[in-house]
């Protein structure tokens, strides 16, 4: 299959891009810097949302992604306007996207079915990988995870999992319409620090942070305001929601087997992880 995958640069889009290779599909990649190593035998591409750059070419299916500082609907609009309605959108969107419609993803979600086009919207649970990513700066420096979570306990997929799923979507392996990505255990921010401890020997702990002292830190250390917005969408607001169990029976059944446990994922990293003692 002929397949475009936006965010090819991104945590998500650059294992789905391996995943698709490997499965002997013809892959264009698409980023804002045309002259990237798209790897394998994909084809790099420019592709930027906000100037309305896209690879004119028709593609079978489209692994459509929102970077997280755009939030207007409109954009994603445009650039779905280029292709042809049969074109099948594998759109990474988040869970509650189904109820939440103050979400930019519910919003999205809805231009898709609103265009017409076929469409998978996978919905993952929070990444396992933000551990080494966005929470990683703040480990590296001071040993600790320091959020305004309180005692949020969430669940917590793998990038590598949530790529399986949307390569498999892409290449019609499963056709729900919507499909949510998790590993179906809850866990808080201070079981997640203990079990990496346990297992790559450090002594990383969770500091709970005030709403204005986590504003006025991230301030401090230079992040925006778009920024700031995001990380309190994913860790302070899910507070005052009731929790609600999650099952991994729909993940495990498009994957294909059981999702990863974050200690499996732990241990995949442990030597990334290890660096931190
Ligand atoms: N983190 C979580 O726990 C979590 C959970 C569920 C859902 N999600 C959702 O997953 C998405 C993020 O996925 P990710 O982690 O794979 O992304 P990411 O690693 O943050 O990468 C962002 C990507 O967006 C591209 N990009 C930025 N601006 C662009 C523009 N104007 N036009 C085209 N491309 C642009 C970047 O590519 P270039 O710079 O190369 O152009 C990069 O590949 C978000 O929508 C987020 O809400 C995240």
């Amino acid at each position: 299959m002929n397949i475009l995958v936006t965010g090819a640069t991104g945590n998500v889009g650059r294992e789905v891009i391996q995943l698709l290779v490997a499965d002997g599909h013809e892959v264009t990649a698409g980023s804002r810097n045309s002259d990237f190593d798209a790897g394998g035998t994909a084809i790099a591409a420019q592709l930027d949302f906000t100037r309305g750059i896209a690879p004119p070419a028709e593609f079978d299916a489209i692994f459509l992604m929102r970077p997280p500082q755009l939030a207007d609907p409109e954009i994603f609009r445009q650039f779905l306007e280029n292709y042809p309605r049969e074109t099948l959108i594998v759109f990474l969107s988040v869970q509650g996207a189904d109820t939440k419609t103050y979400l930019p993803h519910a919003k999205i979600e809805k231009v898709i079915t609103k265009l017409g086009f076929r469409h998978v919207f996978v919905r993952p649970s929070y990444f396992m990988d933000n551990l080494l990513t966005t929470l990683w700066p703040e480990l590296v420096q001071n040993h600790r995870i320091y959020l305004p979570a309180g005692n949020l306990k969430l669940d917590w997929v793998s990038v590598a999992d949530v790529a399986a799923v949307c390569a498999n979507a892409l290449s019609g392996k499963f056709a729900i319409p919507a499909v949510s990505v998790c590993s179906g255990a809850l866990k808080g921010f201070t079981e997640v620090c203990l079990t990496i401890n346990r297992i790559a020997g450090t002594r990383i702990s969770y500091e709970r942070a005030s709403l204005p002292g986590f504003v006025w830190y991230l301030r401090k250390t230079g992040n925006t305001w778009t920024y700031i917005g995001v990380m309190l969408l994913l860790h302070f607001f899910p507070r005052f929601e009731r929790a609600t169990p999650t099952s991994s029976d729909t993940t495990r059944a498009v994957l294909g087997r059981q999702p990863e446990t974050l200690e499996a994922f732990i241990r995949r990293n442990k030597l990334r992880f290890k660096k931190l003692a």
